[in-house]
């Protein structure tokens, strides 16, 4: 009994320091402070005040969702465009200095929009832009490379292959993804079931961290470093650079893309193909689009093309695949002919980072461990796919995606058989086509629920979400539950992974600087 009291004391008073240390997360906003502080570091052509004349096209440039291209949508108060990394240093440290929170903007694509708005007008913040910083080192002889945040994945593949036709590296598909967003998340595509992810290859990194300091690996320490490599961006510090192992291509491989209707014998194949993909040989990939009333097959064999016709024959016979079917070609071929769906593109195309929107989207993910009945297949089709309202995505894991610890990097869904995405987009504007299609995938969603990982239900954090859940009081202090709060989205994006990073993020940021609508709260 006697003890009581005195632990409750003790335990108050820890609380008391620890929410005035959680008091000091900023210091009030201070934005006419905040700007001075800018001009006296930083060089005034490179920042924007929502008074330049160039501010509306220095923000769109790198929007790639019109969804957030409105006047009511919040955007920065300032935009840094940073063309070294002590402008970066110095945009953090006016930022700690006068409460304005700054959000790292590599290639804009996030999903809602995190890099460049918030969602409350009464929220001042501002954004590092780092477009301009986009250099690639190629180290042929090492098999290594650096590569600058600001960097598309289109010029990263661009810069290694103009070095090596026999090097290569496994990212997305999306040439003008930002590498600093895209390697924050994990990052995976065509090469995974071969290669792992993005983040696996990372070997180095150069981060400003939420002192300003630029500090790479063995300054950061061990536990920052995994949890840049898929803890999602915005959280830990804003990344420069990345170091890059890079993976041996052959100088041939082969593609293909078949279709199959519906009402031929999509729903039987798409069945099969849940027990097929995964568990093909690691050099070849099979996804699926499935979009209207059929399913598009596609694939990559890093190989020759007698090779993945004896595969399939073997494998997949139903799928009928022929060898009039595949393509021959070079790696870098093969990221034209899946960014750029055909043959024969200048590999030029690969450097066009400036493509604007022409569609609102939303999308939403869902990892699948157990093959989904033919039925529900079926019942998608005839509910939800039949007036092209949106589209399917399915990449199969397996391979070397399976080959990695849960708890190797925070990505922990490497055991599902496959990521299932769910994509809704729109061209009309208007609240009347917005709800009726956001309401579309919710629906679609929820439907899908059955057949999904549970407990938690998962979600990719690079197909950012925002309806799994936002920090309370996002634009402010953090708050001291924010942990449990964000649990709501932290356990589907990361799983068991998630404490591990909240505990990083008290140790690299306890005044949580970098704080958006669903970064990862330090663990109070
Ligand atoms: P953006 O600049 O918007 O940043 C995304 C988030 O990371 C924001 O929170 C931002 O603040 C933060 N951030 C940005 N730069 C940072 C830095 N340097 N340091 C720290 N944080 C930083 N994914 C995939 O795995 N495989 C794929 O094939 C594709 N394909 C694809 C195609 C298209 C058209 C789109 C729109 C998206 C994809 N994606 C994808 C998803 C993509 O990986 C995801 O949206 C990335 O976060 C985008 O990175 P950006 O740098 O472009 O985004």
């Amino acid at each position: 009994m006697a003890t009581a009291p005195s632990f409750l004391f003790a335990l108050l008073a820890v609380c008391t320091a620890i929410s005035t240390a959680a008091g000091m997360a900023t210091a009030p906003t201070n934005t006419t402070g905040f700007v001075s502080c800018l001009t006296v570091h930083i060089p005034p052509g490179i920042v924007y005040t929502q008074a330049s004349d160039s501010y509306p096209s220095v923000l769109d440039f790198s929007i790639k969702n019109l969804r957030f291209v409105t006047p009511a949508t919040p955007t920065p108060l300032v935009i840094i465009k940073a063309t070294n990394a002590s402008h970066v240093q110095a945009a953090v440290r006016c930022g700690v200095a006068h409460g304005v929170r700054v959000r790292p903007r590599s290639g804009g694509h996030d999903y809602e929009g995190l890099s460049y708005r918030s969602i409350d007008a009464a929220c001042p913040f501002s954004v590092v832009d780092l477009a301009a910083l986009r250099a690639i080192r190629v180290d042929v002889k090492r098999k290594s490379a650096w590569v600058d945040s600001g960097a598309t994945l289109g010029e990263l593949y661009y810069g290694i292959a103009n070095k090596s036709a026999r090097l290569g590296f496994p990212g997305g598909i999306g040439p003008t993804v930002g590498v600093g967003g895209h390697f924050s998340g994990g990052g995976f595509g065509l090469m995974m079931r071969k290669h792992g992810l993005a983040a696996d290859h990372v070997v180095d990194a150069v981060v400003v961290d939420a002192e300003g300091r630029l500090l790479d690996r063995a300054g950061m320490g061990e536990d920052h470093f995994w949890a840049i490599r898929g803890g999602g961006g915005g959280s830990f510090g804003i990344v420069m650079s990345w170091k890059l192992q890079l993976v041996r291509v052959p100088a041939t491989v082969t593609v293909f893309t078949v279709h199959r209707p519906r009402n031929r014998s999509a729903s039987d194949l798409l069945t099969k193909w849940q027990h097929v993909a995964p568990a093909l040989p690691r050099d070849v990939i099979l996804r699926v689009v499935v979009q209207n009333q059929e399913a598009q097959f596609e694939s990559l064999y890093l190989g020759r093309r007698t090779g993945i016709v004896t595969t399939m024959a073997r494998m997949f016979p139903e799928l009928g695949v022929t060898r009039e079917d595949c393509i021959e070609m070079s790696w870098i071929e093969s990221v034209l002919y899946f960014a750029f769906y055909g043959t024969g593109k200048p590999a030029a195309l690969l450097l066009d980072r400036g493509t604007k929107p022409d569609r609102y989207f939303k999308a939403k993910s869902d990892f699948v461990h157990q093959p989904i009945p033919r039925h529900a297949w079926e019942s998608t089709w005839s509910w939800f796919l039949k007036d092209g309202a949106g589209l399917l995505i399915l990449d199969p894991y397996g391979g070397q995606m399976g080959g990695v610890a849960p708890s190797a990097t925070p990505f922990p869904h490497r055991r599902a058989l496959y990521n299932l995405q769910y994509y809704g987009f729109w061209w009309d504007n208007g609240t009347e086509a917005s709800e009726q299609h956001m309401g579309w995938i919710r629906d679609l969603h929820q439907e899908m629920e059955p057949y999904v990982s549970k407990n938690p239900r998962g979600a990719y954090v690079n197909y950012r979400d925002l309806d799994l859940g936002v920090n309370d009081d996002y634009c402010s202090s953090g708050a001291d539950n924010g942990y449990v709060k964000a649990r709501a989205w932290g356990e589907p994006y990361f799983n068991a992974n998630f404490e591990r990073l909240t505990a990083v993020k008290a140790m690299v940021d306890p005044r949580d600087f970098f704080r958006n609508e669903q970064s990862i709260p330090p663990l109070r």
